[in-house]
């Protein structure tokens, strides 16, 4: 029997592709925005006040070290937020770019 729905054995395997500072990031299903942006390369999420790179901490929404912008809406907790299809992420690594 064919299951066209997402539950959880139908999500095995599956892939979602969002863009992290500019570049297009393919990651599981389910996975955090913490864990695509470490897989991308860095863990740095953003910047102190004094100016030290900052990268999660916690994972439990806790610690607020993991804020970025996500599809424009400034600090949200990417260790709480899942990968979605088409996700803009941008972090602090991408505005010193500018
Ligand atoms: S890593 Fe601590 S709140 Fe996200």
């Amino acid at each position: 029997m064919h299951n066209a729905g997402m539950d959880g054995a139908s999500m095995v395997g599956a892939k979602v592709s969002l863009r992290i500072d500019g570049r297009e990031v393919c990651v599981a299903a389910g996975t955090s925005v913490a864990a695509a942006i470490a897989m991308s390369g860095s863990p740095v999420t953003r910047r102190s006040v004094g100016g030290m790179p900052r990268a999660p901490l916690c994972g439990m929404g806790v610690c607020h070290e993991c804020r970025v912008c996500i599809d424009d809406l400034p600090h949200q907790l990417a260790c709480q937020t899942p990968c979605a299809a088409g996700m803009r992420v941008v972090t602090a690594q991408s505005q010193e770019a500018r």
